[in-house]
């Protein structure tokens, strides 16, 4: 197992196939949840989805072009995060997150992303990272707004929602300012 520790009861476990059933029962139970603002979650039909979508980010995570993990809160699976790709060249990378309802206002996802940004700068030696959201989702932008990402511009009619086509935000965090702050302590406000 492979597993990344983000602070005191909070961890990224790699996702295997074993993880599946849980995966998919939680992502089932919190559908409404997570139609609006997840392109995919109406085109996943049973736990062959999950397991199909584990394998490729299995496969993903041995190229060496991002990963797909559970987030853990106090033991249990509360969602799910990962990098999308990771491109050697640029040297950039896009975080992607979501936690079920229950699991919303404990600041979990902004510590993941925290930790998550920690890796690409300082252990994958990055140069930026990005985060997209729709932007109608307040809760969503309010992430990389917190860990102090800039605002850079939006991408129109990207994505089909259960609503239609959708835009997204771009948020960017460059190595530079993600050093400034975390040197200054100021990560987390
Ligand atoms: C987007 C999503 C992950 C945000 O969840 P969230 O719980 O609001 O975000 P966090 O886990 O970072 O928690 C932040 C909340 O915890 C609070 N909090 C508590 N401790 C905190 C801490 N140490 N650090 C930061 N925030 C903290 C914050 O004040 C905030 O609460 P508020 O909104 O009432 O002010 C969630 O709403 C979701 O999964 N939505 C559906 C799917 C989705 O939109 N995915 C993203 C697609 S781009």
């Amino acid at each position: 197992m492979f597993a990344m520790r983000i602070d005191e009861g909070l961890e990224l476990r790699l996702l295997e196939q074993r993880h599946a059933r849980a995966l998919y029962d939680l992502t089932t139970a919190n559908r409404a949840h997570l139609r609006p603002y997840l392109p995919w979650v109406d085109k996943l039909e049973s736990v062959r989805g999950t397991e199909a979508f584990i394998r490729s980010g299995l496969e993903q995570f041995a190229r060496g072009d991002g990963f797909q993990a559970g987030i853990y809160h106090r033991g249990a699976l509360a969602g799910m995060c990962g990098l999308h790709y990771i491109r050697p060249d640029t040297r950039r990378t896009e975080i992607g997150y979501w936690l079920a309802e229950a699991a919303q206002g404990q600041g979990i996802v902004t510590r993941v992303c925290a930790g998550l940004c920690a890796y690409a700068f300082e252990e994958l030696g990055l140069h930026r990272v990005e985060i997209r959201c729709h932007p109608g989702n307040a809760r969503s932008r309010a992430v990389p707004e917190r860990l102090g990402f800039t605002e850079e511009g939006i991408l129109r009619g990207v994505d089909k929602l259960a609503s239609g086509w959708a835009d997204w935000v771009v948020y960017g965090l460059l190595e530079d300012e993600w050093r400034a702050r975390n040197g200054a302590g100021a990560v987390l406000e």
